[in-house]
């Protein structure tokens, strides 16, 4: 019998919900400003596309689209309460005393959260449009911005995809880029930072004005959204090089050539200003910031100055190392993004819809194959 409640019964129902799910409806929601009246016209012009998306690119692409869509959603909530709120990121109207509290990590830190949150906005808007080109079907995720936001002063009062008030997360990213011998895609495993942080769940904006105070409370979460910063610019570091490797056409191959290094310039950023976090323990719920710099921290694995990639192994532990993005298997990569995310504490409070719609997209990408005669 047919359950007119539900448009996620299958796969091709979901797509068929991708595709009801219009460029246009997309492009109101990030504002016309920002895609110009050209890319619109693209969306209504099909005829004027040059060629065709195999179904394995559309595919990577469809579910780059979503995750840099649940990207620009959770840095635009940082950048209306930490960032610079003007034209070109219109929405909310900041928290002076949480934008000190971030600004001790770096005083530039209100530039380059809204600096990174246009750079997301970007990509999802570039990607969606560049499917639209192809007569390919979007990502829209817009009936899923359902999630409460903040109720401190300074953040709109909108519905969300994403939740910054639950977050666990992951600081081994700090390590995996220090260590001389290990890489993920070999099993191996690391380190955390902040050991605390990927063991319980934490705030990364101030929930309301209540958590303004007490002043190690609030550098607590300041900090936590610097070490969240690095964790989501890492995953997206490795995300592109890892589905590129599955990509045909050579267009898209560029596409997630110069996206993903972009990410790689953020995470490099975020991990600098992440060791610049004081050490510090929280008085309402114990989380501590320990001294990365300090026994039984420090050392090359800890050490905050040590922000460039050390070498490491890679492909075979027979080569010599060598400084790269790790991980990049490509295996299950987009899967992998969506279960991190979901681990991060992301998407508390979404419906199993949007669950079974975000792993049919990641299913969809790991499914693609590169198909080129060569
Ligand atoms: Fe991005
Ligand atoms: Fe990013």
């Amino acid at each position: 019998m047919k359950d007119p409640g539900s448009v996620f019964n299958s796969s091709a129902n979901r797509r068929s919900f991708l595709r009801k799910g219009t460029f246009a409806a997309g492009a109101a929601t990030c504002g016309a400003a920002l895609l110009g009246d050209g890319l619109l016209a693209l969306s209504k012009a099909p005829e004027e596309k040059s060629g065709r998306l195999t179904p394995g690119d559309a595919a990577i692409l469809r579910f780059l689209a979503a995750a840099e869509t649940l990207e620009t959603d959770l840095w635009q909530q940082y950048n209306e309460l930490g960032g610079i709120q003007d034209g070109e990121l219109p929405g909310g109207s900041g928290s002076a005393a949480y934008t000190a509290a971030l600004q001790v990590l770096d005083s530039d830190m209100p530039q380059y959260i809204h600096d990174n949150t246009e750079d997301e906005m970007t990509h999802f808007t570039f990607i969606n449009a560049y499917l639209a080109s192809k007569a390919a079907d979007t990502a829209n995720l817009d009936q899923f911005r359902t999630l409460p936001s903040s109720k401190a002063t300074g953040a709109q009062q909108i519905g969300r995809l994403t939740n910054l008030m639950q977050l666990t997360v992951d600081t081994s990213w700090w390590t995996r880029y220090r260590s001389r011998t290990k890489n993920p895609d070999f099993g191996d495993m690391f380190d955390q930072a902040v050991p605390g942080l990927n063991a319980g769940q934490f705030p990364g904006i101030p929930r309301d004005d209540g958590d303004l105070t007490p002043p190690d409370h609030l550098q607590a979460i300041a900090n936590t959204a610097g070490f969240h910063f690095a964790f989501i610019e890492q995953g997206g570091t490795s995300l592109y090089p890892s589905l590129a490797q599955r990509v045909t056409h050579r267009e898209v191959l560029r596409i997630l050539l110069s996206i993903g290094p972009t990410e790689t310039q953020h995470f490099q950023t975020w991990q600098d200003k992440a060791g610049n976090a004081p050490p510090l323990t929280d008085p309402t719920n114990g989380l501590v910031f320990p001294n990365l710099n300090a026994p039984p921290f420090g050392g090359e694995d800890f050490q905050t100055s040590l922000i460039m990639p050390e070498p490491t192994v890679f492909l075979s532990r027979k080569f010599p190392v060598c400084s790269i993005i790790r991980p990049t298997e490509t295996k299950g990569a987009a899967r992998g993004a969506a279960k991190a995310l979901t681990a991060n504490g992301l998407f508390i409070g979404q419906s199993p819809q949007f669950f079974e719609l975000l792993l049919d997209l990641a299913s969809d990408a790991d499914r693609a194959r590169r198909d080129v005669d060569e």
